[in-house]
């Protein structure tokens, strides 16, 4: 087994997933860049091993089980465990969402990769990450759905648009991560969620006003807790933010 930190990042070929890699990858770390299209994640993967990361791909579609599967096989060939995981992909989705207008489609595919896809590539990846002394996982959220900020005063609730696919979506993903907590309480493994701000990304057609890199802060640090550190809990670089 590699002595080095293995970490996968999912959605990692551009974006504050590309520069979570890079992050972690700046500690040392062997990182997998985990990446749908062959192109973007081959890109990627050549970007961070020229700026001195010791980075490989991992093809994944997080909406595919088979990816899954096969993602953990060839990281299980590769290093024979897991340390980290950072379950970053995600998608928008289609507009219109108000909830007036949204087409049901576009809350069930939004779900499916913000949500199902990251409970389907944490169960592939657990195994590997059973076999890790300090396992960590990294779910990416954000505070549009914190239900507390949305149901705040104007001056609290700087929660972007009404969305009533994308901001549920992360509220789903919070509880997720709180059940996963649960369940996994008495193990080494920690789970927290993270919001990286308001990011200037494809995500947002660069509307946001943070770096990726500034974005991509919270991750490297829920997935270097200490081994006593917090387990489903929702934090931003400012502290945690509430349900
Ligand atoms: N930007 C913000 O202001 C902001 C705020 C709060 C939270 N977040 C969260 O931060 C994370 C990263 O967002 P971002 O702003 O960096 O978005 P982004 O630039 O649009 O990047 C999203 C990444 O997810 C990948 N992805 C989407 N669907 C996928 C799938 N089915 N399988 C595998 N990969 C998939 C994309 O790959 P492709 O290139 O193949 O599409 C891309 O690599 C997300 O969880 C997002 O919800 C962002």
């Amino acid at each position: 087994m590699s002595e080095r930190t293995i970490a996968l990042v999912t959605g990692a070929n551009k974006g504050i997933g590309y520069e979570i890699a890079a992050g972690l990858g700046a500690l040392g770390w062997s990182v997998g860049v985990g990446a749908r299209d062959e192109g973007r994640r081959k890109a990627a993967v050549e970007k961070l091993r020229a700026a001195g990361v010791d980075a490989f791909g991992v093809p994944l579609d997080v909406t595919d089980d088979a990816s899954a599967t096969a993602a953990a096989r060839l990281i299980e060939d590769r290093a024979g465990r897991l340390d980290v995981l950072v379950n970053n992909a995600a998608i928008a989705g289609a507009t219109p969402q108000e909830p007036t207008r949204v087409d049901p489609d576009t809350i069930r595919t939004v779900v499916e990769t913000n949500v199902i896809g990251v409970i389907r590539v944490t169960n592939a990846m657990l195994p590997l990450l059973r076999r890790s002394a300090s396992p960590r996982i990294v779910n990416m959220s954000s505070s549009v759905g914190s239900l507390t900020r949305q149901s705040g005063t104007a001056a609290e609730s700087a929660t972007g648009p009404v969305a009533v696919a994308y901001a549920p979506s992360k509220t789903f993903l919070n509880a997720v991560t709180l059940q996963y907590a649960r369940e996994l309480s008495g193990t080494n493994i920690l789970i927290n969620a993270g919001c990286p701000g308001y990011v200037a990304t494809d995500l947002n057609g660069f509307r946001g006003v943070r770096t990726p890199e500034q974005g991509a802060a919270i991750a490297v640090t829920l997935a270097t807790l200490p081994d006593d550190g917090p387990t489903g809990r929702f934090f931003e670089d400012a502290g945690v933010v509430p349900w």
